[in-house]
């Protein structure tokens, strides 16, 4: 029946006396019909205070995750507000390099990084390497015994902690594609080879447990089975990944990032480790900071049963839902307040019977067709894992602040969808 809740919209969202949403000081439903629908909405005072926030917290070890949400405009932000950027991929490089961001200010991640991704990273110049398999290391011996300047590295470890998430997002457990092994001396033989050669500058360690971590405990634990292994070496690097949980929806509240770097930062005290925790936070920057907007096009009673309120985006821009069973909220901006006593489901327009946008939305009565209906909490993981699945053109992205709009990613055109094809 309640309200949407504020604390899930974004930190500069304002409801006008008549109901109505704005972001930045621009009006919601206006952008809907400026920009066209779906549309991602960003908050850029919003990311800012998020980074400003990673960086009180880590200083140098404050890191984005780009995976989250990227473009060019999000790497220049994420660089002007002082973070370095985790990159996962040779396209998520290309996008920050692209961005001008300097490499030295890069973290280049991967289970599978190739030789040209490497050799990128390192001709370019990365901070970091995030070294995850003997593979790598040998290619990127071959790559400096070529001429190649050896790159500072970290060891990713698996501490073989479940955190207490998604199973598809828990990544510190023992039967995981990451990393190298804590138990069995894995992790102690790559450090030792890694140590030893010189194609590479060993600086530290790195682990991640998981994502959309709400139990800070479970930080502190990895930091405990990490201990004994990383006090000894006395790296001067320790990167605890990201994985801060965010709330998206009613009831759901998440730790700050401060709140976050306070108990890592007392585990690792606790544990005698001295070296400089970083961390590598994505949702916790991005999430909050974006709604997604949509038009409803029908709305199908189906007798008995349940109504299907049908907008015009899907699984192709949030397949949070269809992949991790995630729960979002609606509402309508025009009348952010209201009341929301009918239950409906959102689906998109996909051709799947899985493209559900929010299972059981609550939403008000006069819900209707056109209406700009909104989800928030959309700023991770929504359009950087947006696919063009039944050749739906992917969402444009706007930055709104001080009552300007600046569009970042343009809508993709019926065009786009050609252009691939020989
Ligand atoms: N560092 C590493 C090494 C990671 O693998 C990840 C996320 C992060 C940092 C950032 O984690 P965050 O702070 O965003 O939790 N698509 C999934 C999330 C997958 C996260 C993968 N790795 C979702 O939509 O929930």
């Amino acid at each position: 029946m309640t309200p949407l809740p504020h604390h899930l919209l974004p930190d500069n969202a304002a409801v006008g006396a008549d109901g109505r949403l704005a972001i930045g000081g621009c009006d919601v439903v206006e952008l809907a019909r400026r920009f066209g629908t779906p549309l991602f909405v960003y908050d850029e005072e919003h990311l800012r205070a998020r980074c400003r926030e990673a960086v009180a917290a880590f200083g140098e070890g404050a890191t984005y995750a780009a995976k989250a949400f990227l473009c060019r405009a999000m790497a220049r932000l994420v660089h002007e507000e002082g973070m370095a950027l985790d990159v996962a991929s040779g396209g998520e490089l290309h996008v920050a390099l692209a961005a001008g961001v300097p490499a030295e200010r890069l973290v280049l991640h991967g289970n599978n990084k190739s030789t040209t991704e490497l050799t990128t990273a390192l001709d370019a110049g990365v901070g970091r390497v995030v070294v995850d398999s003997h593979d790598e290391l040998d290619r990127i011996e071959g790559l400096v015994a070529a001429g190649a300047a050896p790159p500072r590295v970290l060891v990713r470890v698996t501490p073989g902690v479940e955190a207490h998430t998604h199973v598809y997002v828990q990544t510190g457990q023992a039967d995981s594609k990451f990393g190298f092994g804590l138990a069995a001396g894995v992790a102690r033989a790559a450090v030792e080879r890694v140590a030893a050669s010189p194609a590479m500058d060993l600086v530290g360690i790195h682990a991640h447990i998981g994502s959309n971590v709400f139990v800070l405990s479970s930080f502190a634990q990895a930091v405990e089975v990490l201990a004994d292994f990383v006090a000894p070496l006395g790296l001067p690097e320790l990167v605890l990944g990201g994985g801060l949980g965010v709330a998206y929806v009613a009831g759901e509240q998440a730790p700050t990032i401060a709140e976050w770097a306070t108990v890592l930062a007392k585990a690792c005290a606790d544990a005698g480790i001295s070296a400089r925790i970083g961390a590598e936070p994505g949702r916790a920057i991005a999430a909050g900071a974006a709604v997604t907007l949509y038009t409803v096009g029908t709305i199908k009673e189906v007798d008995g049963i349940r109504t299907y309120v049908a907008v015009d985006g899907g699984m192709s821009d949030n397949p949070r839902p269809v992949l991790y069973g995630s729960g979002y909220e609606a509402f309508l901006p025009r009348a952010t307040d209201a009341e929301r006593p009918r239950v409906v489901r959102v689906v998109g327009k996909h051709c799947e019977s899985g493209d559900v946008v929010v299972a059981d939305a609550r939403l008000p009565v006069d819900l209707a067709v056109g209406d700009v209906l909104a989800t928030p909490v959309t700023g991770a993981y929504g359009h950087s894992m947006a696919s063009n699945y039944n050749k739906v053109t992917r969402p444009a992205v706007v930055f709104v602040a001080g009552g300007d709009a600046q569009v970042v990613v343009r809508r993709e055109t019926l065009d786009d969808l050609l252009a691939l094809d020989t």
